[in-house]
């Protein structure tokens, strides 16, 4: 049965197209939806528009994958054919996935519009085999906003907790586009079917921007990490998260901490599972919702026929201080091929080339000691030719990695940066490329910065150099990614 829906995909050659990242077989993606560990298969969904480069009407495209890289794509999961989710402008947007009793339950925002207003309700859909799904014909199960929230009332997402169902959705009080307050509502079930407001967990307090896209909640060793996606953040659309403990009886979440998923402009609406050995994981789509039609419309790649990636699967955890990691899960590991090593490697003012056999797929990993440092700065370049090359600057004075791709590409600009902590005196950065996209890690998952960036064919080179005086890099390795479409 399986076996008769599987497409395996043609390789992906396209020169922007990512090779280990996941991208739809044709047309526009966004949001990683109702991913889950089901029937020995990693399941993911995404918001797809099969038809366009453009967001349009949204499906639930659908792929499966036993190490969480290589995908095989299913026939779409979710198309908007009923009334409450057919509409041009909206469709079967974004949620989450369980499985109950070998049922695989999905949990999505059915979204319609009707003069010039919106209209967005939680609705249900059943599988038993994970390929073929059926809507429930009670949808939708939750109708309307709570009392005094605004028409942006989206993004389910259901997990268990204390031998009860849990739901958190994303909206606003006052509204997305109008200067609103985000929020986060939750609801209690005890069956999948009937659903009661129990009240919000996140307020914006107008600090946190007027939306809040996408939210999840999921525990990690006693504590209740909740993320979303705030819309209209003062400083940038970043994916946060809160560290708390949580009362679901009260419905009182305590926070304790809150911080940015990822440093980078590139790393939105992320969604949290399960794997097969019990470890959380997340998935981001790596782009930013500046990418929407109606905002910058934005990304090159359609000229290639496709739009929209889905980022490395990020494993997480709390470590010893009560922050929160992510880092590649270790099936990556399995496509690093390694290139070069290099052990107290002497760097000054002239460059140090380093020359990975695959240049679109390619991976550095350096260990600092800064005691071996007596310069301030040491930088790596990445997609060099010429004056084109985007810059990894690790700033021992401020203690902070910038990543600069001002002179990336012919298309965008900026710079953004992290903190970095060093202890030990050490300091360790990974960088993983993949034709458009970059993930810096810091300290083993400690900050993150995601990207996009578009070189050009010639953009080939990547070097380590610090600009004054000397260094002893105490390690450096670099290596080729394989592509997992082959
Ligand atoms: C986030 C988002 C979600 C929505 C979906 C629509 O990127 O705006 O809130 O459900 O995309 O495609």
């Amino acid at each position: 049965m399986m076996e008769n829906n599987i497409k395996s995909r043609k390789f992906c050659e396209e020169r922007w197209r990512p090779e280990y990242h996941f991208t739809a077989p044709k047309g526009w993606i966004n949001d990683p939806n109702g991913l889950i560990y089901f029937n020995g298969w990693y399941h993911l969904f995404y918001q797809y528009n099969p038809y366009d480069c453009e967001w349009g009407a949204m499906h639930w495209g659908h792929a499966i994958s036993e190490d969480m890289l290589h995908w095989k794509d299913l026939p779409i999961a979710l198309k908007p054919d009923q009334a409450y989710d057919r509409h041009a402008e909206g469709g079967c947007f974004s949620g989450s996935a369980i499985e109950w009793n070998g049922v695989l339950y999905l949990f999505y925002s059915a979204t319609v519009k009707e003069n010039g207003k919106t209209f967005q309700t939680q609705c249900m859909a059943m599988s038993t085999d994970g390929i073929n799904f059926e809507k429930y014909a009670g949808n939708p199960l939750i109708s309307s906003p709570p009392d005094g929230a605004s028409e942006d009332f989206r993004d389910p997402k259901v997990f268990r907790a204390n031998e009860k169902w849990y739901m958190v959705v994303g909206g606003s009080i006052g509204g997305a586009d109008c200067g609103g307050d985000g929020r986060v509502f939750l609801y209690e079930s005890k069956d999948l079917y009937v659903w009661n407001y129990k009240g919000d967990i996140l307020k914006s307090n107008g600090e946190l921007g007027s939306m809040f896209e996408c939210p999840d909640m999921f525990e990690i060793d006693g504590k209740w990490i909740l993320t979303c996606s705030p819309m209209n953040h003062p400083s940038y659309n970043k994916a946060m998260y809160c560290i708390g403990t949580m009362n679901f009886e009260n419905c009182e979440y305590t926070i304790e901490k809150i911080g940015n998923l990822d440093y980078g402009f590139d790393y939105y609406a992320p969604q949290s599972f399960l794997d097969k050995h019990g470890n959380r994981v997340l998935i981001a789509w790596q782009n930013g919702w500046t990418w929407m039609p109606w905002f910058e419309g934005w990304g090159p790649t359609s000229e290639e026929n496709w739009r929209g990636t889905l980022s490395i699967p990020r494993k997480l955890s709390l470590d010893m201080d009560g922050n929160l990691r992510l880092y590649p899960v270790r099936e990556l590991n399995e496509i690093m091929k390694l290139d070069g090593l290099m052990e107290n490697l002497k760097i000054s003012k002239s460059k140090v080339m380093l020359r990975p056999s695959g240049y679109k797929t390619c991976y550095i990993k350096v260990n600092l000691d800064i005691e071996k440092i007596s310069s301030k700065f040491v930088r790596i370049g990445v997609w060099e030719s010429g004056e084109s090359v985007s810059i990894i600057e690790i700033d021992l004075v401020n203690n902070m990695l910038f990543f600069d791709r001002d002179r990336g590409d012919d298309f965008r600009q900026g710079k953004m940066g992290c903190p970095v902590s060093i202890k030990n005196k050490k300091i360790q950065i990974d960088v993983f490329m993949d034709c458009s996209c970059i993930e810096i890690y810091v300290n083993q998952g400690e900050q993150c910065i995601t990207a996009n960036v578009y070189p050009d064919k010639e953009q080939t080179g990547f070097w380590i150099d610090t600009p004054y005086k000397e260094a002893i890099v105490d390690r450096l390795e670099y290596g080729t990614m394989r592509n997992v479409w082959k």
